[in-house]
């Protein structure tokens, strides 16, 4: 860079007339276009920064040192040619540089969305679609059998008061039925709360909201402080159903069960009921349909007896009615409560309980 006339002065250079100086100029316009046209868009962007600095650079740039060198110490009768060469070099330079930046702009912009482009062919990330729940599927199952032939689906709370878990439903204080409902009570909590042993509370909080008739189903958790073991677990699912009318008899509460049992177990399933005690159902009886393994001939399932235990149920105790301002003197209607874990292991051959809460897909993709 020693020998660029630019850090020299005109008379340093010799040139005193016109035409030198305008060939001078000419000659420094040369070199720009000939280091502009080496600069393709292929170099990297710090050798075009250095090149830019180069010509444009406020302190040492050639057009700098063109206004310093030259056009300064100008001879007074130079000074106007000196003045018009550098503007119109300064033009052409920086329009020179405004395009290159544009095409290298453009050629930088291209090359990121060659690199961005995306790929369609390549194979998406395949999301395996879940599948409900065998749990989920059985309510399913059981709600559609009931939602068929009338009734409506209500929900509760899991936390209850004692009153709605066993007083309303005619279990007082002390009574032994509390004994096999072995609670969770939950401390502290004013006027005494507990998680819900069973779903029958909903039968009270229905029958106080609403005049009857009434039919619902409701399912629901219900817990129990059982010792674990392979069918107990400290929680468990039921169905509730409730039923109450002015004409409603045994018979309905008969056929209602063996449509139920028909539907779940397929139309071969005969149905048994065997009288049972339940504090809130007068009488009671536990419903059993005959074995689904052997269809009732005997065998380890069923314990050679041909029949299975499918749930509890009975007539509605009238001492009930008394606890929601029913009249029990024209009223009249049935119950049941059924264990859908139970009914989901019977129904398709699980032994083990905790299974169904474990979450493992081995086990839960046996049931699409
Ligand atoms: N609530 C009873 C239980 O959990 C089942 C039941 C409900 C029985 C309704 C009769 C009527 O054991």
């Amino acid at each position: 860079m020693t020998t660029d006339p630019t850090t020299q002065t005109l008379a340093q250079l010799g040139d005193t007339t016109p035409e030198k100086v305008t060939a001078r100029f000419a000659e420094v316009r040369a070199r720009f276009d000939q280091q502009a046209a080496e600069h393709s868009v292929k170099k990297d962007a710090d050798e075009w920064k250095t090149f830019v600095v180069a010509w444009t650079g406020r302190k040492s740039g050639v057009l700098t040192n063109v206004g310093d060198n030259w056009l300064k110490p100008a001879a007074k009768e130079l000074k106007p040619v000196v003045g018009q060469e550098l503007n119109k070099l300064k033009a052409h330079v920086e329009a020179a540089l405004e395009e290159k930046r544009k095409e290298i702009e453009a050629a930088a912009e291209q090359a990121a969305a060659a690199r961005d482009q995306v790929d369609l062919s390549l194979p998406g990330v395949q999301r395996a679609i879940g599948t409900r729940h065998l749990i989920r599927q059985t309510f399913d199952e059981l709600l559609r059998i009931f939602l068929s032939i009338g009734f409506s689906v209500v929900e509760g709370p899991e936390i209850e008061t004692p009153y709605y878990n066993f007083e309303a439903l005619n279990i007082p204080e002390h009574h032994p039925a509390r004994d096999n409902m072995d609670t969770f009570y939950i401390e502290g909590a004013r006027g005494g709360h507990l998680l819900r042993t069973h779903t029958s509370p909903m039968q009270i909080r229905t029958m106080e909201k609403q005049a009857p008739p009434v039919r619902i189903v409701v399912p629901g958790k219900v817990y129990r402080r059982d010792n674990p073991d392979s069918t107990h677990g400290y929680m468990f699912h039921q169905i509730e159903g409730l039923a109450v009318d002015t004409d409603i008899t045994f018979c309905d509460f008969k056929g209602t069960v063996e449509y139920f049992v028909r539907e779940f177990l397929g139309p071969k399933a005969k149905t048994r009921l065997r009288p049972s005690y339940f504090p809130f159902t007068e009488p009671s009886a536990e419903v059993d349909a005959t074995c689904h393994v052997c269809g009732g001939t005997g065998c380890r399932v069923c314990k050679f007896s041909g029949w299975i235990e499918l749930f509890g149920a009975g007539m509605v105790n009238p001492a009930v009615y008394g606890f929601v301002g029913y009249d029990a003197a024209k009223l009249s209607g049935f119950a049941f409560g059924m264990g859908v874990d139970r009914l989901a292991m019977m129904k398709y051959g699980i032994t083990e309980l905790p299974l169904l809460f474990q979450n493992d897909v081995r086990f839960l993709r046996q049931f699409p």
